[in-house]
């Protein structure tokens, strides 16, 4: 067996049917495990599905909201039923939107918390009865907005700090199951929504893309690799982890976002 022969094993991905975390399904299914994803909408899930199931993987789509912890658990139940103990739990879905504190309401605050934390924590709170124990692995998908404060993403930064915490806590809890727990922090990854929404145009993405150590955005494939590192044997004694894979811009400082938000309509 390589590293990276998945045969056999079951990915679930929450917030699987896009970008980045469709990206990484894509990589294990062409690895060749079987792929469960979560959203909302049923349309991007088929989509998702069409591509997965080309690249080699059984595939099968679960439409649901990572807020409504019944509906998670229902269809990680669902997931098992079809595919058998979860070896590999992504978590990764989450929303975003520029606006600064005073211009965000207490409901918008708390939409980004809820999906993305209270998110987290349904995924991977209702998929632990369904994780294969001992060996499984989860992953959360955080942000260096959980370590470096960032003006107009007051929710995001709360949000993604407790992803990370979260991450820690069951990694001590959940040692003895034989279960680790990590978070993978992307940098600017070109090409995906998360960029669409923080650098509008041209202008703002060269800014962000010169404030990287390496000098440019990442790719899809550089963040579903170190997933499927963290996944094959040569991960085995990581957890508790929370990994950058950022070509270093997490070490350069709050970014500036505010050109972009002034853009915004509520920024006008
Ligand atoms: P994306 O394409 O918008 O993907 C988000 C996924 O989550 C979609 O599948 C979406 O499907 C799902 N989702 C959103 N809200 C949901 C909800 N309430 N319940 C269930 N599913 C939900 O985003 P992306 O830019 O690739 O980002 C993916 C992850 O990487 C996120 O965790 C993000 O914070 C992190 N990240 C991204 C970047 C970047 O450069 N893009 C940088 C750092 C971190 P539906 O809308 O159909 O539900
Ligand atoms: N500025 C300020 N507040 C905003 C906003 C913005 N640009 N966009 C939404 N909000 C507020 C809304 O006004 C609402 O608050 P209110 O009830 O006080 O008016 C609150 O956020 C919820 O908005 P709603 O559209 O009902 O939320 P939703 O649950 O349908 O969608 C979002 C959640 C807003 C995060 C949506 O953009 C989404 O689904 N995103 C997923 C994809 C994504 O963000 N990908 C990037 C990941 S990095």
């Amino acid at each position: 067996m390589t590293a990276f022969d998945f045969n056999g094993r079951h990915v679930f991905v929450a917030g699987g049917s896009s970008g980045i975390n469709l990206g990484i399904a894509d990589a294990f299914a062409s690895h060749g495990a079987s792929l469960s994803i979560l959203g909302r909408s049923q349309d991007r899930l088929d989509a998702a599905l069409a591509q997965l199931r080309a690249h080699g993987g059984r595939a099968e789509g679960h439409s649901a909201d990572v807020r409504d912890a019944a509906a998670v658990s229902a269809a990680l139940q669902r997931a098992h039923q079809q595919f058998g103990a979860i070896d590999v739990l992504v978590s990764g879905a989450a929303g975003n939107f520029l606006a600064p504190a005073l211009g965000m309401s207490a409901n918008g605050f708390k939409t980004v918390v809820d999906i993305d934390l209270l998110g987290s924590f349904n995924v991977l709170r209702g998929a632990h009865e369904f994780l294969r124990k001992p060996g499984a692995l989860a992953i959360s998908i955080s942000a260096s907005q959980a370590f470096v404060p960032t003006p107009f993403q007051a929710h995001v930064c709360a949000a993604k700090a407790g992803v990370d915490m979260l991450t820690r806590v069951l990694a001590l809890e959940w040692g003895a199951d034989g279960i680790r727990v990590n978070s993978i922090v992307p940098g600017p990854i070109e090409g995906t929504e998360g960029i669409r929404r923080l650098a509008p145009n041209d202008t703002e993405r060269q800014r962000i893309a010169a404030r990287v150590p390496l000098g440019r955005f990442g790719r899809v494939d550089e963040i579903a690799g170190i997933a499927m590192m963290l996944a094959s044997p040569l991960g085995a004694y990581i957890t508790g982890v929370v990994l950058p894979v950022d070509g270093g811009i997490s070490l350069t400082g709050p970014r500036d976002f505010g050109a972009a938000w002034a853009a915004t309509r509520h920024g006008s």
